[in-house]
């Protein structure tokens, strides 16, 4: 690595250190990058010149972003992750007691090692941008902080506001930071260097002197720690932290929450609360200990590189621009109409102005509906503001991106028109027709329909080559994916454009080619159905749920299925039902409870109760099933095997057909389209792991006992038949 990697700067009496990895979209923490470090303090300490050490970044958005994950790939073995976790710290160490101040000064993401990194500095100062950000996202990793963050957080800041961040992943922004004590002061970006170059040189001379808490603290930050974790209980004015009984009931909570959170699946925020706890209860160097030591455990697990891969996964995906031809570029998008701004048309309007920035025209059917839409968006905003992000200033700038009405007013400029009005295969291609008229040439028609292929939304079109699906879910707001679908004439500059437009809205983008149920609904539908199978063949509704919870969704088929709505279901399991014949075939079950008036939750009645406070199975939902139907017990593994199983097996149908172009896109869009357990890495990788031969083998037996729908798909027979895998 070049000099110029940190350059050394002397001014006025302090050294100003300033990283930037060249080549490197962000600055990063490795071994190589740390020596580089070390030697600039050595300079530092022997230059008579200087007094104090400012830390800043020459990257102009970030600061250190993590460990370089690609030397974290290098680390093989356990015992290579312990050492470098303890090296790691070694270096923190020797910084911690330096003895010229070093002031770290934070403007960017300042994150994992990076924060680490700052935390062993003398003094701390970011700036009030909203790109700045703090914290250890280390377990979404499957990992815990590993250079002396279990240990030196909770010293700073409290144990229980330390483990809310370390535990959880999440990040800070700079007012809270200075609220928590992370940071010491918040100033101006163009302020950053003066203020921090002259803190340092104030420390150096003793005029600004800093008191830190000793570990303990107040119990103030209890409350957040166990909000993140779900509870509000009462003993809200105990300082826990303050003596070791209360420590110990603490950290006990902490662990149950947890446990009944993860389900045991995740063991990197149970290994980072020993870590802290030891620390607490030990002291440093034991708790220094237990954090390499674990480290290195994680390092190796299963969960870890599953997590990692689906995070390289995403990382490649932002650079993907949906095509292959790397000639084709995304036109510009100036301006966005939403067609319909209902429930998903609202969501879409918010993340075309608010996350992406664009002006934005919403047209609906009368002037309630284009009130309720704007309503929509203003509440979002609200929300926002109520949670300190945004100013009310800021809220009416926002606003003011989006207008709606009845007419056509605004299409003429519109670059991108986005319809989510109702599943109505008329309704659309009439309206498509009405948009062709308004708009530009140029203008790109993208449906968010949720079943209607996207073939026959171009046919008849004027500008076929224009029309795509973008396949957004609910919430917009919340939900990280967006499946692009191109029909055999999609343009390609359409598809670039498409996906450029949903990475600004802040979406992780697949492309996936146009066939019923596109890519995501089509590999629910077998899980759905076989949740339903179950029902008829006398399994409880609680017994499947909780199995599928115990495997790792994020909520079990039934609840799923009142939260879309079960007729939702129904008309989507109809359309596949046609396309692909017997193997897709919901029960008739499913009819019968729509025909009940069991809708789910927006009707308040579906599998679950809506009335009460807590959701318990609605037991009258047996009654409206054939009365032959006997209730018996179902192991976890028959669920499991029965609902997952034919997912997967779905999904290797959808890249055998090019459904999907890659197992990567499939299992990118199962985990954050679905919620297929992330620790499992997607359907795919799950194949991987479970052995294509041993899944084929399972499949077949269910095929013989429970009918066809379970064979095996080519693909997977012939990666069975060679011993393949799916990925290298
Ligand atoms: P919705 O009923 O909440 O919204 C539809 C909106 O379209 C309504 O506000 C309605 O007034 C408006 N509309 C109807 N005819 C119109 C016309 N001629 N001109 C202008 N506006 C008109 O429905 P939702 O849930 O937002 O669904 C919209 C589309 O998104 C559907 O195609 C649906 O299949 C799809 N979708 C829905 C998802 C969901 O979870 N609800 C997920 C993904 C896609």
């Amino acid at each position: 690595m070049a000099d110029a990697a940190l350059a050394y700067d002397v001014r006025g009496g302090v050294a100003v250190l300033t990283l930037d990895l060249p080549g490197e979209p962000v600055n990063t923490l490795s071994p190589a990058t740390g020596a580089l470090f070390d030697a600039a303090l050595s300079r530092a300490l022997d230059d008579t010149g200087v007094q104090g050490v400012v830390f800043i970044s020459g990257k102009p958005d970030g600061f250190v972003a993590g460990a370089d994950v690609r030397w974290l790939g290098s680390l093989k073995t356990r015992e290579d992750g312990e050492r470098a976790s303890r090296e790691g710290q070694a270096g923190f160490d020797r910084l911690s007691k330096y003895p010229k101040p070093v002031v770290a000064a934070i403007h960017g993401a300042c994150l994992g090692g990076g924060l680490e990194w700052v935390l062993a500095c003398s003094y701390r100062i970011c700036s009030d941008s909203p790109k700045t950000q703090l914290g250890l996202p280390e377990v979404q990793l499957g990992l815990l902080p590993g250079a002396g963050g279990t240990q030196r957080l909770p010293r700073l800041i409290g144990i229980a506001q330390a483990l809310d961040l370390i535990l959880t992943g999440k990040s800070v922004r700079p007012s809270k930071a200075r609220k928590l004590g992370l940071v010491d002061e918040v100033v101006p970006k163009p302020l950053l260097l003066e203020v921090a170059m002259a803190r340092a040189k104030a420390l150096a001379d003793g005029s600004l002197q800093v008191t830190r808490r000793s570990l303990g603290g107040t119990g103030g930050g209890l409350f957040s720690l166990l909000g993140a974790l779900g509870s509000k209980e009462a003993w809200t004015e105990l300082a826990l932290e303050d003596n070791p009984l209360g420590r110990v009931f603490l950290f006990d909570q902490a662990r149950k929450r947890l446990r009944a959170k993860t389900r045991g699946h995740y063991p990197a925020p149970e290994r980072a609360l020993d870590a802290v706890r030891t620390g607490t209860e030990r002291g440093m160097e034991a708790g220094l200990a237990a954090e390499a030591a674990a480290f290195g455990e994680l390092l190796t697990t299963d969960v870890s590189h599953r997590l990692r891969e689906l995070f390289f996964a995403t990382t490649e995906l932002k650079k993907d621009r949906g095509v292959a031809d790397d000639s084709v570029k995304p036109r510009p998008v100036t301006k966005v109409a939403v067609l319909g701004g209902g429930l998903m048309g609202g969501g879409i309007a918010y993340v075309s102005a608010v996350t992406a920035r664009l002006p934005v025209r919403v047209k609906e059917r009368d002037d309630a509906s284009a009130g309720r839409a704007l309503a929509h968006v203003r509440g979002q905003l609200q929300a926002q503001v109520d949670k300190r992000r945004l100013t009310p200033r800021e809220l009416e700038t926002r606003l003011a991106q989006v207008t709606a009405g009845t007419d056509w007013a605004g299409f003429a400029r519109a670059d991108v028109v986005v319809e989510a009005v109702f599943e109505d295969v008329a309704l659309k291609q009439k309206l498509r027709d009405e948009v062709e008229a308004v708009t530009p040439e140029t203008c790109i028609f993208a449906s968010n329909t949720s079943s209607i292929p996207i073939t026959r939304l171009a046919e008849g079109s004027r500008r076929p080559a224009q029309v795509i699906g973008m396949h957004y879910f609910s919430p917009v707001e919340k939900m990280p994916l967006l499946e692009v679908i191109t029909h055999a004439g999609t343009a390609p500059w359409v598809t670039a454009t498409c996906v450029a437009l949903g990475k600004q809205q802040g979406k992780t983008v697949i492309v996936v080619r146009d066939g019923p149920g596109f890519y995501t609904s089509r590999v629910l539908a077998p899980y759905l159905n076989e949740a339903a199978h179950l029902l008829l063949d006398g399994a409880e509704v609680r017994a499947v749920d909780e199995a599928l919870l115990d495997f790792g969704f994020p909520v079990g088929p039934y609840q799923l299925l009142d939260e879309v709505g079960i007729d939702v279901g129904e008309k989507v399991s109809h359309v596949l039902h046609a396309a692909f014949g017997e193997r897709m075939h919901a029960p008739e079950a499913m009819g019968a409870l729509v025909r009940d008036g069991r809708l789910g939750r927006k009707a308040k009645k579906g599998f679950y109760t809506y009335d009460g406070k807590k959701k318990v199975v609605d037991e009258s939902v047996y009654a409206v099933l054939p009365p032959s139907t006997k209730r018996r017990v179902v192991t976890p593994e028959e669920v499991v095997e029965r609902c997952v199983f034919p997912m997967v097996n779905e999904a290797i149908r959808c890249l055998e057909e090019g459904i999907v172009r890659s197992p990567r896109d499939a299992d990118v869009g199962a985990v954050f389209g679905l919620g297929f357990p992330p620790f499992r890495g997607g359907p795919f990788r799950f194949a991987d792991t479970f052995g294509a031969a041993a899944l084929a083998g399972r499949l077949e037996s269910l095929a013989s006992k429970l009918g066809a729908r379970f064979e095996p798909a080519a693909l997977l027979r012939d990666k069975a038949a060679s011993a393949g895998r799916f990925y290298p």
